[in-house]
């Protein structure tokens, strides 16, 4: 597509702190390059509002190519905007058109305080990992690859599970901020290997308190998250972790 500019205006969630109210700003940035990320848009807006004395807008960000999934933003009312698949560092301005308002919120979910306008505490599913605990190996050199036979369905289903980039995008689109899809990709990664087999039940029980004592809301199904996820991480894995959910508490009881 042909490269163009656009004039753009934009409504902003700015918020001190999660103890103050926050409202939406409006501002209007000229001269877009349909070229530029998401992110180097606001970049500019920033540098105008840093020289004219102003606050510049804080928003949460790191590796800037889909990796690190800290750039949590709601655009336009999706969880990291209007593309399917993608985080929004790798949202590009052609997604917009000249004249268009863009209105950007923070993911809004009780277990994610806003720190600050756009950016969003998300360390509870830090403590949802580590609630996890660990994986039991032999210390020593790394057993070869090849010694481990791993039925390659369960391989390719673990592989797309681990490309979860704890963005948080599945909390922002459940009308419950329910984390399943988070956590059922967390568990599944590990359980459906051989390695992560033995404490299987354990994790996925830790897990589940821990995300429940965050504050997160229950999963009713309605696969939100799973379309607004820009890894496309699939509601098989909530189904898959519900079962060992299941098995483990009757095991416990
Ligand atoms: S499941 Fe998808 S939306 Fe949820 S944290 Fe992982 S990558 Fe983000
Ligand atoms: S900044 Fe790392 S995923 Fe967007």
């Amino acid at each position: 597509m042909e490269h163009y500019h656009m004039n753009l205006t934009l409504k902003v969630w700015r918020q001190k702190n999660s103890q103050t109210p926050g409202n939406f700003e409006t501002y209007n940035v000229n001269d877009v390059s349909s070229e530029m990320s998401f992110l180097e848009m606001f970049d500019v807006l920033n540098e105008r509002l840093i020289s004219e004395g102003k606050e510049p807008v804080t928003f949460d960000h790191d590796c800037r190519e889909g990796i690190c999934g800290a750039c949590s933003m709601v655009i336009d009312g999706r969880a990291h905007g209007p593309w399917g698949g993608t985080t929004t560092c790798q949202l590009h301005m052609r997604a917009f058109k000249n004249g268009d308002t863009i209105v950007v919120e923070p993911f809004r979910a009780n277990a994610f305080p806003v720190i600050k306008d756009l950016m969003v505490d998300r360390s509870a599913f830090d403590r949802i990992i580590q609630a996890g605990g660990f994986i039991s190996v032999n210390t020593g050199n790394a057993v070869d690859g090849n010694a481990i036979p791993i039925d390659k369905d369960d391989a390719d289903k673990a592989f797309a599970a681990a490309a979860c980039i704890g963005c948080g995008a599945c909390v922002a689109a459940c009308k419950n901020s329910s984390a399943m899809l988070f956590v059922s990709a967390k568990v599944s990664h590990l359980a459906l290997l051989p390695q992560g087999k033995p404490e299987e039940k354990q994790r996925a029980l830790q897990m589940i308190t821990q995300m429940d004592k965050e504050g997160f809301g229950g999963c009713t199904n309605t696969y939100a998250c799973e379309a607004e996820c820009p890894k496309e991480i699939s509601v098989m894995n909530i189904a898959r972790l519900n079962r060992q959910f299941l098995k483990a508490s009757i095991e416990e009881e």
